[in-house]
């Protein structure tokens, strides 16, 4: 979620800063001046369009649709097709999902849905209970795994398959899950074990079976394949950190397991098969007591603490741990309780066993997920494979979503084995390749180069750094954040999803946006720098939004070495604006009303038509439209020019910032394809191998609903997906919807 000025909301978890390190950039930090002013304001002209959106319709009613598309020839084609000819599709504030004349959405897969024959229906009313056999809330990063007609794992079945998708979070207001409640929830602590019991087993990973009949989709209740991970499943650590003490708990004093995963946002697809989810918001889901310093007597999991969220005092987003004094409940409050030395007696380390890319075999129901610790804990988004070479090593580029978090990579010890994608033990080829290898963070140099530095106790600004001690490559791994603040990684907008080129390898990063630059910094404040040089006033009705509002999308290619090069150039690909905003200082991308976006978040390629997909998860341009989906064709880093920004200071001078941006986007390389019901965020992206079935996931709709109306329906902000004629009662729900397009063709022709 990403709510900046929402009321309702105490706190935004994707919108963190636990980042006080001194790592800066290359300009001196600013003394706090004056306030500054609102100097740069994001013009309105695009919000007269937007109400004339698609209202009411499930599909653009444009009659300038695309023209036919050429029947594919058979057996082998080379499609005559156009890629973005469709119809962009105007910014909208409906209640409904909005796709391009031509194309049809979908819902297939909704909160709540049974994954068995014995679940009952979901009645949407609250009375429903058994969430570890339905599908789990805040449906996010999503792929597709295919099955042949006899229930094998198959690359090439376009018509069966299995989503693998992550259960984010779940809307809340104060403590409660309120729609999964019939009265809202408890508001106050204690809070009552039935609510906590559905609210964490609506978390996690849901593996479940989608069929193609005719033209339609549907997922398959009773398949056998369907399977949910909670944040109550056994999960195995392995990696560095595989029964390091920094790892033991009462649960597992070996430190070889821990119970579930959490908050999962994006995901990654193995090229060997396998599912990998990304845990990010996990740190304010634990509880830690206002004087459990004193109780740790100088340890130095008090600075980790602290690093991760959790300063003592800090309180937990559901208060689950106040359920009862059972393990599932107590294991929530990390105070050091015990009298152990080691921690075995208590969970003062249990927050250790969170923040991980964790591994599963979505085919594979007896085989335990893992947690890959070699790729480093911290608020994981997406784990996006570079384009695997045989006899090279494998890249995995990875971002920590905070404000002023970094971005990483991790690369295999093993280089890349042709035979491995199609190996039969597919957890058994993540140990071979997640488990072993270096783990880098990005430098971002005001040149346009930037270095990957490697997170080993070999590098001395590692082991002889003054803010933590740490011990080995477990610890590093554990404590990744505190490792790349000691080598003076750079401070990144928030990086969300990233995903690789698969024409030309290069990787793209969503930064959504960072409420914390200021031309004019305060204390905690960061001046704006070459890669993520933006810091201005976007107005929201009356409310001024300062700092980087609306994201941007940062792009790198790799140097001498490909997968393993400790080197690399980029530059921003996109800035997100509105369409009406300053050229000079914000709509540096030159974004049209067809184009103009706002906190990208999810993004991905497609392996089958290239195009990159865009998805917002936004709070700054929501006054005009609902969060959305746009299809681009980008060229590569370097195709654009240096633009030098000189920031105007409080005290009359300026501030001069160098960046690069991207080669301007076209009519026919950016486009809108899509825009989701009121409070949604869009995300998780998958399809078929032949391109012609897009499964996409609608966060959260309604978010914004008040608890005090959940007994007035006409009060939510959002009625999706019971408006759109699917399922039960009114209360929103997230889901998974199924995009094809009504000739046949493929996705974002
Ligand atoms: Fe869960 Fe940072 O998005
Ligand atoms: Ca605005
Ligand atoms: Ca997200
Ligand atoms: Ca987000």
């Amino acid at each position: 979620m990403n709510k900046p000025n929402d009321p309702v909301r105490a706190i935004d978890p994707d919108d963190i800063d636990c980042n006080d390190s001194p790592n800066e950039h290359f300009n001196t930090v600013l003394n706090a001046r004056l306030s500054r002013r609102s100097l740069l304001r994001g013009g309105m002209a695009s919000a007269a369009t937007a109400i004339f959106g698609a209202v009411g319709l499930s599909a653009c009613s444009s009659d300038d649709s695309p023209g036919p598309v050429t029947p594919t020839p058979t057996p082998t084609p080379v499609p005559a097709e156009k890629l973005l000819a469709f119809t962009a599709v105007p910014k909208s504030l409906a209640d409904l999902v909005t796709v391009p004349a031509g194309y049809t959405a979908s819902v297939i897969y909704a909160l709540g849905d049974p994954l068995n024959g014995t679940t009952p229906a979901y009645k949407n009313d609250g009375s429903d209970d058994n969430f570890d056999t339905r599908a789990g809330d805040h449906h996010d990063g999503m792929e597709f795994y295919g099955l042949s007609a006899t229930g094998t794992a198959t690359t090439s079945s376009s018509e069966r398959g299995l989503l693998a998708m992550n259960h984010e979070a779940t809307t809340d207001a104060k403590l409660s899950s309120f729609f999964l409640h019939a009265n809202g929830g408890a508001t106050t602590l204690p809070r009552p074990a039935a609510e906590v019991d559905k609210e964490i087993a609506i978390h996690g990973v849901s593996v479940v079976e989608v069929r193609k009949t005719g033209a339609a989709w549907a997922y398959v209740k009773e398949s056998s394949f369907n399977r949910r991970l909670t944040p109550l499943s056994d999960i195995e650590l392995s990696g560095p950190a595989r029964g390091n003490a920094l790892l033991t708990t009462k649960y597992s004093p070996t430190a070889t397991k821990t119970r579930g995963t959490l908050n999962n946002c994006g995901t990654g697809k193995s090229p060997w098969g396998s599912f990998l989810t990304g845990e990010e918001n996990w740190s304010g889901y634990f509880v830690r007591g206002g004087a459990d310093d004193a109780a740790r007597a100088g340890d130095k999991s008090i600075a980790s603490l602290k690093r991760y969220g959790r300063s003592q005092g800090a309180t937990s987003r559901h208060g689950w741990e106040s359920a009862g004094s059972d393990d599932k409940y107590a294991r929530w409050d990390i105070s050091k309780k015990g009298t152990s030395l080691d921690g075995s007696d208590d969970y003062r380390n249990e927050m250790n066993g969170m923040g991980y890319i964790v591994e599963m075999d979505p085919y594979d129901k007896s085989k335990p997920a893992r947690k890959r610790t070699a790729l480093g804990r911290y608020a994981h988004e997406s784990a996006a494979f570079g384009n695997p070479v045989v006899g090279q090593q494998l890249a995995v580029y990875m971002g920590d979503d905070s404000r002023n978090e970094y971005i990483y990579k991790f690369v295999s010890t093993a280089v890349w084995a042709a035979a491995d994608a199609s190996a039969s033990d597919r957890m058994a080829t993540g140990d071979k390749y997640l488990d072993s290898g270096k783990l880098y963070v990005a430098k971002l140099n005001a040149d346009g180069s930037g270095q990957w530095i490697e997170l080993a106790m070999s590098n001395t600004a590692i082991t002889g750094y003054g803010a933590y001690k740490f011990a080995d490559q477990a610890d590093i791994a554990i404590n990744a954040r505190l490792a790349a603040d000691a080598v003076g990684a750079t401070k990144m907008d928030r990086p969300e999803w990233c995903s690789v080129n698969p024409a030309n390898g290069e990787i793209y990063y969503a930064l959504t946006n960072n409420s914390n630059r200021a031309v004019d910094p305060t204390s905690s404040q960061l001046v704006p720098d070459s890669a993520n040089p933006r810091a201005y006033t976007d107005m929201k009705g009356s409310s001024a939004q300062s700092g980087n509002p609306n994201g941007h999308i940062l792009r790198m290619k790799e140097g001498a070495g490909a997968s393993a090069a400790t080197s690399f150039t980029w530059d921003v690909y996109l800035f997100g604006a509105e369409a009406g905003a300053s050229g000079g200082f914000v709509n540096l991308s030159n974004l049209t009303a067809d184009q103009d976006f706002s906190s990208p978040d999810g993004l991905a390629f497609s392996p089958y038509t290239g195009i990159c997909w865009i998805q917002t998860d936004d709070g700054a341009y929501t006054d005009v439209s609902n969060c959305m989906m746009l299809a681009a064709i980008p060229g590569t880093v370097g195709d654009g020019a240096k633009v030098t920004l000189n920031h105007p200071k409080a005290n009359g001078g300026t501030l001069a910032v160098d960046t690069y941006v991207g080669k301007k986007p076209s009519a026919e390389t950016l486009k809108r394809f899509l825009v989701g019901p009121v409070g949604s965020e869009i995300t998780g992206i998958c399809e078929t191998p032949d391109g012609k079935s897009m499964f996409i996931n609608i966060q959260h709709p309604g978010e914004n609903t008040a608890q005090a109306n959940l007994g007035d329906p006409s009060k939510y902000t959002s009625q999706w997906p019971s408006n759109a004629g699917y399922g039960a009662g009114k209360r929103p729900r997230s889901a998974t919807i199924v995009i094809t397009k009504n000739d046949g063709g493929r996705i974002g022709t």
